[in-house]
């Protein structure tokens, strides 16, 4: 099937006169004019929608009402718009998610708004919920009314926004108890300690919490805090306590610390994500199904945890040795004190090996058991092993290496999403990410996903260059050794 484009979620423009002026990722200014820029606006539009070459050509002479007779110039404009960054390949086999079209697919999205200071951007996040095709209420706590007005957001929404438990009227169900019945989705964002607290001790004190508690819609909890709040142990038991009780957790990013003078305001680990970069989450979260609460993140690891304490038979991927042809990989882009991170670690090898040659490790994977094993078997290496789901964990900083040895194959469609972002958050800019995945030759009873090095390249190409893409092989049942395939790609933003 031929390669399908979409609107990227990193383009700007703006016009003056007839010209359109498209701002790339890379800050490049490109102009059009007249009609090279009716037509850019045209395309740019249609695009919203994934779409192919053919499916485009098709709209374009259904907008127009005649056949189009020379593709050359759309052609021409296509490739401008894919240099500039405006429109990117939807990777081949990632489950595309159609944004639901305006006013009709659209779900009841409860924005549940707390005291963080990103509550400021609450207004633009409900204009864009709303955008979707999603009906928005929002539900507000007492302190985010400090960041933003009620009346801007039950003007923008045309619904009043709760503030409170207590109703005007005492009759009938209470204000929380209504919209977590009504909800198909709950989105706190951002989502302040204070409220995650709450929400994971189940204090319903306030109309956020109630709802985000009383609802059985998927509930997905934007933390936003300052950096050193955010590291406190507290907040990790509650961030994990959340993800345990099945709550999707948005990993912060860097954002600007209000609590410093304008001057002094660097980038600093903490805030959720922009708007903008909430909605394609939103989206992967909705296309997993409306009504799971539970994502199957805590039945599935719990069944990993199972694995690590049943005979090893029960793991043929484990290995005692390293891949043939993975140590030359790690020592070339490994170097001492760099920070490197083995996802779906196991029972430690790639981690212990990765400390051995100086890097400063941090080792996960979502089986407490395979810690467990992996901190007796290396217990004197310097490496931070963490019990946390790739999907859902929030590390700090970045790293400069990150190495994922056959986890993306047993993801759920669905999840692969989730975790190449966080592949894409993680990694420094010129961070090196080697994979290995079971390739289109690994028998099909394994029940993975089987890449071919196209499929692999294409879901691997928005994080970066890749670099290499060979074959090799995993240990499989029995001893086998499964066609595999290994990809280098360098991070760049
Ligand atoms: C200017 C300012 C900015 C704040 N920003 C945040 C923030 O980003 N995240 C956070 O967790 N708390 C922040 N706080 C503290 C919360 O407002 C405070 O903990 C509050 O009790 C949260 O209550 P709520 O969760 O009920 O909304 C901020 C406070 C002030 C004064």
């Amino acid at each position: 099937m031929s390669d399908r484009w979409v609107r990227a979620e990193r383009a700007w423009m703006f016009e003056q006169g007839d010209a359109l002026f498209l701002l790339d990722a890379r800050q490049v200014l490109r102009r059009m004019a007249q009609q090279s820029a009716d037509l850019a606006r045209a395309v740019l539009a249609l695009y919203r929608a994934p779409r192919s070459r053919d499916e485009l050509l098709l709209a374009l002479s259904e907008l127009t009402g005649a056949p189009i007779e020379s593709t050359d110039v759309i052609d021409a404009l296509c490739d401008e718009l894919k240099r500039a960054g405006a429109i990117v390949r939807v990777p081949s086999h990632t489950p595309h998610v159609q944004p639901p079209a305006m006013g009709r697919a659209g779900l009841r999205v409860v924005l549940g708004i707390t005291g963080a200071v990103q509550s400021s951007f609450s207004p633009t996040m409900a204009s864009l919920l709303m955008a979707e095709g999603h009906t928005v209420r929002v539900c507000a706590t007492e302190e985010s009314l400090r960041f933003c007005s009620a009346m801007a957001l039950t003007a923008l929404t045309h619904s009043p926004v709760c503030s409170s438990l207590w109703d005007a009227s005492a009759y009938g169900p209470a204000p929380h108890i209504r919209l977590a019945e009504w909800a198909d989705l709950v989105l706190v964002a951002p989502a302040s300690a204070t409220t995650l607290s709450r929400i994971a001790q189940g204090v319903c004190d306030n109309p956020v919490s109630a709802v985000a508690l009383a609802t059985r819609a998927p509930v997905l909890l934007a933390p936003s805090m300052n950096v050193a709040m955010l590291e406190a142990p507290a907040i990790a038991r509650t961030l994990e306590t959340l993800r345990l009780d099945g709550h999707w957790l948005i990993e912060p990013t860097q954002g600007h610390e209000v609590a410093l003078a304008p001057s002094a305001r660097a980038p600093m680990h903490g805030t959720m994500p922009p708007p903008h970069e909430l909605i394609p989450i939103v989206r992967a979260v909705v296309s997993t199904g409306p009504a799971r609460r539970l994502p199957h993140a805590v039945s599935s690891l719990a069944s990993w945890d199972a694995r690590y304490l049943a005979e090893p038979d029960t793991r043929p991927w484990q290995s005692d040795a390293l891949d043939e042809g993975l140590a030359e990989l790690l020592a070339q882009h490994s170097a001492p004190s760099l920070r490197a991170l083995d996802v779906g670690c196991g029972t430690g090898l790639v981690a212990a090996h990765l400390a051995s040659l100086g890097c400063s490790v941090t080792a996960l994977d979502g089986a407490a058991a395979a810690i467990a094993q992996a901190q007796a078997r290396y217990p004197r290496a310097h490496v931070r092993w963490l019990c946390a789901d790739a999907r859902t964990v929030t590390l700090d900083g970045t790293f400069g290496l990150v190495h994922d040895r056959a986890l993306l194959h047993v993801l759920a469609p669905e999840d692969v999403p989730l975790v190449l972002a966080r592949y894409a958050r993680w990694l420094s800019d010129q961070g090196t990410l080697v994979i290995s995945v079971h390739s289109a030759q690994a028998p099909e009873s394994l029940g993975t996903t089987r890449y071919t090095e196209a499929s692999l390249r294409a879901l691997l190409a928005p994080l970066g260059s890749v670099t290499l893409c060979e074959s090799c092989t995993l240990r499989g049942p029995e001893a086998t050794e499964v066609p595999a395939l290994r990809a280098v790609l360098t991070r760049q933003g």
